[in-house]
C-alpha cells in the first residue's frame, strides 16, 4: 500500500526516485509524485494520477535538477485517485512536503483543529493533515523540522511511514515509521530511503530498518540520528542485504508474473536447500528444532493469513493434521483479530505472509502474543515486520516477488509448511523414519517435476487458454489437498483477468453451485491420484451430466477422468501431500494466458496492491 522513495547525496535525485518508484509500483499505482529540493531552497513538486510512466511523461519538460528528493506511488485510501490527492502533499506556505504510506485514523479531529487555526486544505487525504500539522507546530513552537515531526507524530493515531523535506533544509530528510515499513540505505556520502530495499540495492547493500515508533534525521555528510518519539536515542542496527539486482529485473520475460512462474524450479530448490538432508531422511527447520519443547507439547496450531497466504495456510492444516496429528484451525487474519479469539498458552500460532507487512496478519500476531501463545512466522521478506515480531520462524527464500499476483511465494509457503509438518512429525514421532524418508525423497524431486510441468504444459496451456478466454464465470473444484489449490486457482484468475471465478470443495458443488453449471461456465477440476480420487470422478461426472465444460488437472497416465473431461493437463505422480505444489503451476499459467489474451496488465492488476498495510 503506497511506496515511498527518498534520496539525498550528490546524484540527480529524480533519476533515482523514478527508478525506485518503478520497483515499488507493486505497492500501488493510482498516482505518483516527486518533491525535489534544490540547494537554493526551492521545492519542485510534480504529481499525476496513474502509473509512474505518467509521471515521467508529465515531468519530461520540467526542472528536475536537485540532489535531494522524496517520491511516492499511491494506493488510494482517503480520496479518489487524482492529481490533487496524489503525494507529495505540502504545507499551505509551501515550505515543507511529505510522502506517506498508511492511514491516520484521527485525521478528522486533527483537521478540524487545524481549520480552527486558519489552515486551508486542498485534498481529501489524511496525509495533507499531517503535513499541515507539522508546519503548524514548527512555526508556533519555533522548533526544528525534526522536533516538529516528532511532536506531530505524538498526536497521530494510525499507521505511517513518512518522509518529510523542507525548503530551508535541502540536505535533510526526516523519516518515521509506525506499522508501515521503511528502510534507510547507507551509501558513500549519500542516503536512500524506501518502503523496501529494492530501490537502492544497486547502490548500497548497507541499510537500517526503522522500527515502529522511530524517527530518523537523515542528513548528508552526517551520521544517522534515530530516536523514539520521546527523543530517546535508538541503537542503529546496520543490516547487509542479500538481494541482487538481477532478481529485480524481468530477465527476458514479458512480465514479472511469467518470470516468477518459471523461476519456481529454482525457488523451490532454494527453499528446500539445507532443510532436507541425508537424502530425504531428515528434515531440519531451525525454528522448530530451536523450540523443540514448544512443538512437542503444542495442543493446537492456529494459522492466520490473508489471500493467497491463507490458501497456503489451508494446505498447512491438511499437512499438519495428516503428519503431526495436531488439531489445526485456520483463520483469516482480518477475522481473527476482531473475533475475540480463544488462544491458549499451549497453542502455536503460525502467521503466514509473503510481504511480512500485511496489517491484518501483523495485528493477529500481536493478539496471539498478548494471549501468551508461541508465535511463529513464515515470510519471504527478510527483515520485514512479521519475522521481527514473531518468536521464531522460517523464510521461504523465493527471492523478491514483484508480480502482484502471488505465484512462487505460494509454492514456497506450501513447501515450508510441508517441511515444517515433516519436522514436527519427526519430533513427535507421528510418522516413522521410513514414512519421513519416503516423503523427504519426493520433496527433493519437486523442483525437477515443476520444471517438467512448465516444459510440457506451457505451450499447451497457452493454446488452450484461447478456448477459455471469453468465459464470464469459472468454477474451480478440488477435494482434500486439491481444495485449497482450487481456491488459489480461482483467485489467480479473478485477480489478473477480472473474470469471476469460484473455488469450491468438489463435493459441496451439489449443495448449490451445481445450479450454475451450463455450457457457458467452464469447470476446472483438480484431480490428481489420491485417496479421494474415485469421489472426484463422480463429481466430474455430475458436472458433465449437466452439460458442463471440464478442464481437469490429472496425474500422468490417468484414463478415467481423461475420458470424461473436455481437456486434461497431466502432471507427474507424487505422494498426495505433495501434489498441491505441482497442480497449482498449470493453474498459474492458465490465468496468466487468459489475462494476456484479454489484454490485461498482469503485473499490476487494477485496484490491487501487493503489500496490504491498511485494514
Ligand atoms: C495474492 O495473489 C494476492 N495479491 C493477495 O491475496 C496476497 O496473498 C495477500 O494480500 C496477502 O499478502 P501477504 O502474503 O504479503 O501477507
Amino acid at each position: 500500500m503506497c511506496g515511498i522513495v527518498g534520496y539525498i547525496g550528490n546524484r540527480k535525485a529524480y533519476d533515482i526516485l523514478i527508478k525506485g518508484l518503478h520497483r515499488l509500483e507493486y505497492r500501488g499505482y493510482d498516482s505518483a509524485g516527486v518533491a525535489l529540493v534544490a540547494r537554493d531552497g526551492k521545492i519542485n513538486i510534480f504529481k499525476t494520477k496513474g502509473k509512474v510512466e505518467n509521471l515521467e511523461a508529465f515531468c519530461a519538460d520540467k526542472d528536475l535538477g536537485a540532489c535531494t528528493g522524496i517520491a511516492h506511488t499511491r494506493w488510494a485510501t482517503h480520496g479518489e485517485p487524482s492529481d490533487t490527492n496524489a503525494h507529495p502533499h505540502y504545507s499551505e506556505d509551501g515550505n515543507i512536503a511529505i510522502v506517506h504510506n498508511g492511514t491516520i485514523e484521527n485525521y478528522k479531529v486533527l483537521k478540524d483543529a487545524l481549520i480552527q487555526h486558519g489552515c486551508k486544505f486542498h485534498s481529501e487525504t489524511d496525509t495533507e493533515v499531517l503535513v499541515q500539522l507539522i508546519e503548524y507546530i514548527r512555526i508556533s513552537n519555533k522548533c526544528s523540522l525534526f522536533s516538529a515531526v516528532r511532536q506531530a507524530l505524538k498526536q497521530v493515531v494510525g499507521a505511517y511511514a513518512i518522509a518529510v523535506v523542507a525548503k530551508d533544509k535541502p540536505d535533510t530528510i526526516i523519516a518515521a515509521r509506525q506499522s508501515s515499513p521503511l528502510v534507510i540505505g547507507i551509501g558513500d556520502n549519500e542516503y536512500f530511503l524506501a518502503s523496501d530495499a529494492t530501490p537502492f540495492v544497486e547502490y548500497t547493500k548497507e541499510c537500517v530498518y526503522l522500527k515502529d515508533g522511530e524517527i530518523a534525521e537523515i542528513k548528508q555528510g552526517e551520521s544517522l540520528r534515530i530516536t523514539d518519539l520521546d527523543n530517546e536515542e535508538s541503537e542503529i542496527d546496520v543490516t547487509t542485504l542479500q538481494m541482487s539486482i538481477s532478481q529485480l529485473e524481468k530477465g527476458g520475460y514479458p512480465h514479472f508474473m511469467l518470470k516468477e512462474i518459471f523461476e519456481q524450479p529454482d525457488t523451490l530448490r532454494d527453499c528446500i536447500r539445507g532443510r532436507v538432508v541425508d537424502r530425504g531422511h531428515r528434515i531440519i527447520i531451525n525454528g522448530v528444532s530451536d523450540n523443540r519443547e514448544v512443538f512437542k507439547n503444542a495442543k493446537r496450531i492456529v494459522i492466520v493469513a490473508c489471500g493467497t497466504s491463507w490458501h497456503a495456510a489451508l494446505l498447512g492444516r491438511y499437512l499438519i493434521q495428516d503428519m503431526c496429528r495436531i488439531p489445526v484451525v485456520v483463520e483469516y487474519a482480518s477475522e481473527f483479530r476482531y473475533s475475540n479469539p480463544v488462544i491458549n498458552k499451549d497453542d502455536v500460532v503460525i502467521a503466514i505472509s509473503q510481504s511480512g507487512e500485511t496489517a491484518d496478519t501483523l495485528a493477529a500476531v500481536q493478539i496471539a502474543k498478548e494471549a501468551g501463545a508461541f508465535v511463529f512466522g513464515i515470510s519471504n521478506v527478510v527483515g520485514s515486520s512479521i519475522p521481527r515480531e514473531t518468536y521464531a520462524g522460517c523464510y521461504i527464500h523465493v527471492g523478491p516477488e514483484i508480480g502482484v499476483a502471488s505465484t512462487k511465494a505460494f509454492t514456497g509457503q506450501v513447501m515450508v509448511l510441508t517441511l515444517l509438518s515433516l519436522a514436527v512429525a519427526q519430533l513427535r514421532g507421528t510418522m516413522t523414519d521410513d514414512q519421513i524418508a519416503q516423503v523427504g525423497k519426493c520433496v527433493l524431486k519437486i523442483p525437477t517435476y515443476v520444471k517438467r510441468v512448465l516444459e510440457t504444459l506451457n505451450d499447451k496451456i497457452e493454446r488452450l487458454s484461447l478456448t477459455y478466454t471469453y468465459a464470464r464465470n469459472f468454477l474451480y473444484l478440488g477435494r482434500g489437498y486439491s481444495y485449497p489449490v482450487a481456491l488459489e486457482g480461482a483467485l489467480k484468475l479473478k485477480e489478473i483477468s477480472y473474470i469471476h471465478a469460484e473455488g469450491y470443495p468438489a463435493a459441496e458443488m451439489k449443495h448449490g453451485p451445481i445450479a450454475l453449471i451450463d455450457q457457458e461456465m467452464p469447470t476446472v477440476i483438480i484431480a490428481p491420484k489420491g485417496h479421494v480420487y474415485e469421489k472426484i470422478v463422480s463429481n466430474v461426472q455430475q458436472v458433465k451430466a449437466r452439460g458442463g465444460n471440464i478442464l481437469a488437472i490429472v496425474t500422468d497416465g490417468d484414463t478415467e477422468i481423461s475420458k470424461i473431461a473436455d481437456h486434461v493437463l497431466e502432471v507427474p505422480e507424487m505422494p498426495e501431500c505433495l501434489t498441491p505444489i505441482i497442480t497449482s503451476v498449470p493453474l498459474q499459467l492458465l490465468s496468466y494466458y487468459i489475462a494476456i489474451n484479454k489484454g490485461k496488465d498482469v503485473d499490476m492488476p487494477r485496484n490491487l496492491a501487493k503489500s496490504v498495510t491498511v485494514e
